[in-house]
């Protein structure tokens, strides 16, 4: 079987976006690949964050992915496999500075007004990029499922492999590729031109474990007519609803929707009230599994360090073979 790996920041709580844009996809994954999947804390820390709050959210997200339907045995937490941060010094060395100074994920955040009003950029963020080749080398992952935005790191990822197989004369690494997998990009329902996400703030996203009330209330307040769509077209915000509609799997409630649409029938409200039923349907769902998961808190912390350890085996016999081909040394202490 095939390998894949993919990593999510521990951001606390989980929208529809990243629901439909990312878990979704792992869901999936799962049937078909060698899977692992990795909340990452070292990452998390690159930006300025609560030390309180860390820990919290990086369990946080763990109990999020596995109420949507990863499996625990695929799920890891980045720190409790510190051989990522080895791996990753080593390939600082196999990196090249104007390349990483290149990217535009590290561009866009240094460039974050937050970060510029504290005047405080890490090396973390800067290096970033690193550390992601080593969470997907030190697995030699074959297929790394990732949106557009991290089309740039893989590509990054490769060339450190490649530089690597070079110096130590040896096709070591496998070059991993992207899976670019179709998944809808869901936006704002408050403000359709930008995307649905938790940094825009509270009414930018709807949580997929959100109050069924709120979650209500969120959809029925979707913008629909933003004035300036040209007559006869669909605006994004109807668009948006149409494509959430969509990605609940609705598509015969999307087809009859969107006829009504073309032959300019289409009551917004039916279209609203379609979209917050189709994602009722997948938040009761969440919400219930959550709950559970949350009942069994201690055996489900134990079951992640578990398999964070089983995973941490092939981390370990990586990082072994690295330091062995780079001339550092081995020792069992
Ligand atoms: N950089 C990714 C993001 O912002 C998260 C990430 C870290 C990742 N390590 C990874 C993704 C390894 C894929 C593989 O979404």
């Amino acid at each position: 079987m095939k390998r894949v790996l993919s990593c999510i920041q521990p951001t606390g709580d989980m929208h529809f976006g990243n629901y439909f844009g990312a878990s979704k996809n792992w869901v999936d994954l799962q049937a078909d690949y060698q899977c692992m999947f990795g909340v990452v804390d070292y990452h998390a820390m690159t930006m300025p964050y609560d030390v309180k709050k860390l820990r919290v959210n990086t369990w946080a997200m763990i109990f999020n992915l596995m109420a949507v339907g990863v499996k625990a045995e695929n799920l890891f937490i980045q720190s409790l496999v510190p051989e990522h941060a080895e791996l990753g010094w080593i390939f600082n060395n196999f990196a090249a500075m104007g390349r990483v100074e290149n990217m535009t994920q590290f561009k866009d955040k240094s460039n974050n007004s937050q970060e510029k009003a504290a005047g405080f950029i890490s090396v973390g963020l800067f290096d970033y990029p690193v550390l992601q080749a080593a969470d997907i080398l030190i697995y030699k992952a074959d297929f790394v499922p990732v949106g557009e935005d991290q089309k740039q790191h893989l590509e990054l990822t490769r060339e450190i492999a490649n530089r690597f197989n070079n110096q130590v004369g040896k096709e070591y690494f496998v070059l991993p590729e992207t899976l670019l997998t179709k998944t809808p990009k869901i936006k704002s329902t408050a403000d359709p031109t930008r995307k649905m996400s938790k940094s825009a703030g509270e009414k930018h996203y709807i949580s997929v474990f959100a109050e069924e009330a709120r979650l209500k209330k969120q959809i029925r307040s979707a913008v629909t007519d933003t004035g300036d769509t040209p007559e006869g077209e669909m605006s994004v915000g109807v668009a948006n609803l149409f494509e959430l509609l969509k990605a609940c799997g609705k598509d015969e409630t999307h087809n009859t929707l969107m006829q009504d649409h073309t032959n300019g029938q289409l009551k917004y409200v039916d279209l609203k009230d379609a979209t917050a039923d189709a994602l009722l349907e997948l938040n009761r769902k969440f919400v219930e599994n959550r709950k559970n998961l949350e009942a069994n808190k201690k055996e489900i912390k134990y079951q992640i360090k578990q398999s964070s350890a089983e995973i941490r085996k092939r981390a370990q016999e990586t990082v072994r073979e690295v330091k062995d081909l780079c001339g550092l040394l081995n020792v069992k202490f």
